[in-house]
């Protein structure tokens, strides 16, 4: 474990704090007062710093510009009742860090070093947390390619950062999703698993197509046959079907979420069967015509549970069971909430 102290600190001269709106904070657009870096050379890690936050200078010759060597994390600090902070899960996402940097041919880091500069930027804008209902700080840890070199070969110099965010929910409502058959987010032997900046730049143009026909997100399918249920969105898929929580298995296609990860062991925990494997679109159509289907939902970190309302495919709209009254979905924002905010004892050891 690195000390914080280890990490070099600078404070910004005055703080945007006071600036901020915090009943109105949409996702990703309000930054806190610091920001923290770090530097790979020479084959290892070095210059951990904690700075303002700010532009960085860049050649654009930047590998992480012309060939996408880039890819980020996110995970969430909560404020309790109490005042404590905690961060959600972070050993899980430093694991999956790790996991991408080897798809990207990029340097992996130490997960101690990860988590304990997620902590240690996070205890110098604590008072970023927002204390209101169902607020967070989110947490964007990422890594890019820094060699300022235009020869297709991984670069031998890469920078990590994170930066935070205070942020209200994602979703402001139910979702009208629609199951893309044309486009394509991942195929087999891809790097659909990992959190690359790519994976997200290539998705933008099917869904701006999709918003333009009125849905909010899209049920990506998979790239063979377009017939199974791989993701939605930027989340996972999670479905109830006969009373059981069904969900795509993750695969090369599949990112590992840890809002999916989550759900899957408090579901078990309540004594509910879970199926993790593949699901046609003709099984889930079936089941929310015949009434089956009772919950469907995309589970991610900046997502946590968001709740589907209708889904459409090959033009015939399915409507779900009004979420609002769903049974699973509910309770499972609430048990999850209830760990994170620390309103029950956190049993698992989740929150940092
Ligand atoms: C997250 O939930 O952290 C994500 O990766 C979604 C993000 C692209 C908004």
């Amino acid at each position: 474990m690195i000390e914080t102290s280890n990490i070099k600190v600078t404070k910004a001269a005055t703080s945007k704090l006071p600036q901020i709106d915090f009943d109105n904070l949409p996702f990703g657009k309000t930054f806190s007062d610091h920001m923290l870096t770090a530097d790979y050379a020479d084959g290892e890690w070095k210059n951990f710093e904690i700075l303002p936050f700010g532009d960085i200078g860049l050649s654009p010759a930047i590998s992480a510009l012309h060939y996408g060597q880039s890819f980020f994390e996110g995970l969430k600090a909560y404020r309790h009742a109490d005042g404590q902070i905690s961060v959600f899960r972070p050993d899980q996402n430093a694991a999956r860090f790790n996991k991408s940097a080897e798809r990207m041919c990029m340097p992996t880091l130490p997960e101690d070093l990860f988590i304990e500069g997620i902590l240690a930027l996070v205890n110098v804008d604590k008072d970023w947390v927002p204390s209101k209902e169902n607020y967070t700080l989110y947490i964007r840890p990422f890594m890019f390619a820094t060699d300022p070199f235009l020869g297709v070969a991984p670069s031998t110099t890469y920078k990590f950062m994170v930066l935070l965010g205070p942020t209200g929910p994602y979703f402001s409502k139910n979702l009208r999703v629609k199951i893309e058959t044309e486009y394509t987010r991942a195929a087999e032997g891809g790097f659909g698993y990992a959190k690359a900046a790519g994976n997200y730049g290539g998705s933008l143009l099917p869904a701006k197509k999709a918003a333009q026909q009125g849905f909010d997100q899209l049920i990506w399918t998979d790239a063979k046959s377009h017939e199974y249920i791989e993701e939605m969105g930027a989340a996972n898929a999670m479905f109830v079907i006969d009373g059981k929580l069904v969900t795509p298995s993750t695969r090369d296609t599949i990112l590992d979420g840890i809002t999916r990860k989550s759900i899957i062991e408090l579901a078990k925990g309540f004594g509910m069967e879970v199926e993790e494997r593949r699901i046609s679109v003709k099984e889930l159509l079936e089941a929310i015509a015949n009434g089956t289907c009772t919950d469907a939902f995309g589970a991610g970190t900046a997502a946590t549970i968001a709740q589907v309302a209708e889904i459409e495919h090959e033009g015939k709209t399915y409507t779900l069971p009004n979420p609002a009254e769903s049974v699973f979905a509910n309770k499972m924002r609430k048990a999850l909430d209830d760990i994170k905010f620390g309103r029950v004892e956190d049993v698992k050891g989740w929150n940092y």
